[in-house]
């Protein structure tokens, strides 16, 4: 089984490889999915599943653009990484082979915008609305914009909510953690966190976790509720729990050649449609994980726990040096600004 995920994934890379030499020698010209009865296709892949915030947030987007443009502007949604996965998703958006993603923001430091990587920062945000000043406000918006300099167009920010561990052991202080393998998205700062708790941080594209986690590649992991229950991970996983560390959230980006090759109205139509599906995807974003907190209750598999206030202070006591040693990484001023934003 977890061979034939990498199966998929490298025929999938051989497919971008010949996509990137057929851009590259003009054979191909990429953007948009422009049908010969003048049907602009949008493609919109995603990883998780259809009823999580982003993919419930993905089908209301799908809804409002097909219904308001006369079904003259289609999005077709991918989820679940049937079309692509976090190994070539970007590669895929920047050649073409799709025009829309929503990567989670812990993605975008491995492509060259480590600044990203200051909302994986354990314990920075008290809440969420806290996230949204920074995300909603104009340091948000510049960070959105520099995604252009790899021809991204960052058109907005969602939330999934906060993560929490599970494991086939509770998880509620330093000491749990030590000799784990811990899967990670790929970014600096959760690696650092991991370490920073006794745990050994090991890589694995989120399509993969769930297979590594059954398989006893890796030990445990980190989640929003919504996630660990969709990808059915309390089958293999005893331990849930609730440690609230850090946040997980989304950029949506579009292949800049495509954003460009749609007409002015069509583009504000898309806009739109985004940033009301996006909002829909906050406003649902805690009850999905609700939800899934019940189910999971329901469901008898997995013990849930809640760390104690000592606990929490000594987890947030072992994670806190990576704030200053990721600084450098993040970008000093990145971090300057987001802490005068959240203390304003
Ligand atoms: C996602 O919510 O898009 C996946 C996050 C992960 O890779 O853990």
């Amino acid at each position: 089984m977890f061979n034939s995920a990498t199966v998929a994934d490298t025929s999938r890379r051989q497919c971008l490889q010949t996509l990137g030499v057929a851009v590259a020698t003009g054979l191909w010209s990429g953007h948009g999915a422009k049908a010969a009865a003048g049907v602009t296709t949008i493609r919109f892949s995603h990883v998780v599943a259809e009823d999580t915030p982003k993919g419930l947030a993905a089908e209301r987007f799908r809804a409002l653009v097909n219904e308001r443009s006369g079904g003259r502007i289609q999005v077709q949604v991918y989820p679940r990484a049937h079309l692509y996965g976090d190994h070539d998703e970007m590669q895929a958006l920047q050649l073409g082979a799709v025009e829309m993603l929503a990567p989670s923001l812990s993605k975008f430091g491995r492509i060259g915008f480590p600044e990203f990587e200051l909302f994986d920062l354990p314990y920075l945000f008290p809440d969420v609305a806290s996230v949204r000043r920074i995300t909603q406000g104009a340091l948000g918006q510049r960070m959105l914009e520099r995604l252009m300099r790899q021809r991204l167009v960052g058109l907005g920010f969602m939330d999934n909510g906060f993560k929490h561990m599970s494991a086939n052991r509770p998880l509620l202080a330093p000491e749990h953690f030590v000799g784990l393998r811990m899967r990670v998205q790929a970014s600096r700062v959760i690696a650092a966190q991991m370490r920073a708790l006794g745990a050994r941080p090991v890589t694995l594209a989120f399509s993969e976790t769930r297979r590594a986690l059954a398989a006893r590649v890796v030990d445990g992991t980190e989640n929003p509720i919504s996630n660990f229950w969709t990808q059915r991970m309390h089958e293999v996983q005893t331990d849930f729990s609730l440690t609230q560390h850090a946040y997980l959230g989304y950029a949506v980006v579009a292949n800049q050649r495509f954003w460009s090759s749609l007409g002015r109205s069509d583009r504000e139509l898309v806009a739109t449609a985004l940033q009301e599906a996006l909002q829909f995807g906050n406003q649902v974003a805690d009850l999905q994980n609700d939800k899934a907190l019940k189910a999971l209750r329901e469901a008898g598999t997995t013990r849930i726990h809640q760390p104690d206030e000592g606990q929490l202070s000594r987890m947030r006591a072992a994670v806190a040096p990576v704030h200053s040693e990721l600084a450098q990484r993040i970008g000093p001023q990145w971090l300057t600004d987001a802490r005068a934003v959240l203390a304003a």
